[in-house]
């Protein structure tokens, strides 16, 4: 199903039943990861969103609320306002971590007891929520879930927000090595029944795991850790194999990884250390999506001065002036907005014009930056990995008419 390498975003999509978007915090990664979904949706296939902690507005209109964790279907009347003709489905489901992890408790333990018992038990409350890399492990654990369920042709997953987006890519293998089955058989035996303190001092590797799990988890009361490993017997019996499939499934050619990315100079940094990593754990980038990009606009030399911009901007806003004479005599900008500037120079103060034209150079030179680093970064991608450029828009964006915005970016042709 999947190409090795991919023209475009929209051949990317295409070829691949899992989409992953990755990237360091705030670039965009839930609002890429929801209008993936939603074309791919419009393209007539059975879509879903996996996403963390979305801006409000936008679970609102997807109809994901606090509680999470049940795929809800996005009502065809929403998906609707998109579409030309006929179209696929769109599920959206958020990530609540603590909900998952009470979840895969109720799978996998089937006594009522023993597992009112884990639900109840301080070093699982603490594991559940402050387990670094608990919540990336829990995204995976739901992303194979959702694979295995058979419902969806297209499964785009966001990635939790973090200043270590590796920790998404890790956090299987970690939480494996973490809950080592000799681990959990030695916190089983009866033998373990003795105090923490005995413990530590009873061999250095016994009082190196438990520091180990004193350090992740701030619990220091043993009898909590070992009636919690021995309730979840049932569940680590089975956990080595599941935690192999789901990082199989991330290695899977039908999984495609996107990098969001901004042009900041320290986001572009953490790009390009992301990428050099990914590849190096065999879950290599295939597509980037480079959001948010201010768009230098082209001038004539002679008009890009600050004083050549000055008057044309007062020219501008002398036309909007229902009282002026300009707005219905002047035809030369040039005339206007010398006028305009010159009444202001004459009353000391920097005109309005002076100053929207002095933010416009600014932002023409931010806009210069941008392409100079993006050139660079362009050039220390694969060529298979094609970039799509995201310009960043007048305003959030928080519903599907804001997430159809950006499709002629993501997926026509000739944007990338
Ligand atoms: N191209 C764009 N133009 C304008 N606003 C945008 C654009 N892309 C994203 N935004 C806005 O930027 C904000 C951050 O986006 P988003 O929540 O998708 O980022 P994120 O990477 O998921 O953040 P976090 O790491 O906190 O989860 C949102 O308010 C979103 O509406
Ligand atoms: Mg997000």
């Amino acid at each position: 199903m999947a190409a090795r390498s991919v023209r475009d975003l929209e051949e990317l999509v295409r070829g691949h039943r899992i989409v992953v978007c990755a990237g360091s915090g705030g670039v965009g990664k839930t609002t890429t990861a929801a209008t993936i979904a939603l074309w791919g949706a419009l393209q007539g296939r059975n879509a879903i969103v996996l996403t963390i902690d979305p801006a409000r507005r936008l679970a609102d209109s997807l109809g994901v609320g606090p509680i999470g964790n049940t795929p809800v279907q996005v009502p065809d009347s929403v998906l609707a306002t998109g579409a030309s003709g006929a179209h696929g489905t769109l599920a959206a489901m958020m990530l609540d971590q603590k909900g998952s992890w009470d979840e895969l408790v109720e799978r996998h333990v089937p006594n009522a007891e023993a597992r009112q018992r884990i639900l109840e038990n301080r070093f699982y409350q603490q594991l559940s929520q402050s387990f670094a890399g608990s919540q990336e492990y829990m995204a995976v654990e739901q992303l194979g879930e959702l694979d295995a369920s058979g419902r969806y042709d297209l499964i785009v997953v966001d990635t939790p927000p973090t200043q270590h987006a590796l920790d998404f890519l890790e956090a299987p293998e970690r939480l494996l090595a973490f809950l080592d089955r000799k681990i959990v058989k030695w916190f089983v035996r009866p033998s373990f029944s003795a105090g923490w303190s005995t413990l530590r001092t009873m061999n250095r590797t016994v009082g190196f795991l438990l520091h180990k799990i004193e350090d992740a988890t701030g619990v220091t009361a043993l009898a909590d850790v070992t009636d919690f490993f021995s309730a979840m017997t049932g569940l680590f019996e089975d956990f080595e194999p599941r935690v192999q499939r789901v990082t199989q499934l991330l290695r899977d050619p039908a999984t495609a990884f996107v990098l969001v990315a901004g042009p900041d100079e320290q986001v572009l940094d953490q790009a390009d250390y992301l990428a050099a990593q990914m590849s190096a754990r065999g879950m290599p980038l295939k597509g980037v999506v480079m959001n948010r990009v201010h768009r230098h606009v082209a001038m004539n030399d002679g008009d890009s001065s600050l004083e050549a911009i000055t008057a044309l901007v007062a020219a501008q806003l002398e036309r909007l002036r229902p009282e002026s004479p300009a707005a219905t005599r002047a035809t030369s900008a040039g005339k206007g907005g010398r006028r305009a500037a010159s009444a202001a120079a004459a009353s000391g103060a920097p005109s309005l014009a002076a100053r929207l034209a002095q933010n416009f150079v600014a932002y023409q030179a931010r806009a210069r930056g941008d392409e100079l680093r993006l050139e660079i970064f362009r050039q220390g991608l694969p060529r298979s990995v094609p970039l799509a450029l995201v310009p960043n828009l007048e305003s959030d964006i928080h519903d599907v008419a804001g997430l159809l915005q950006l499709h002629p970016f993501l997926f026509a042709r000739a944007a990338s």
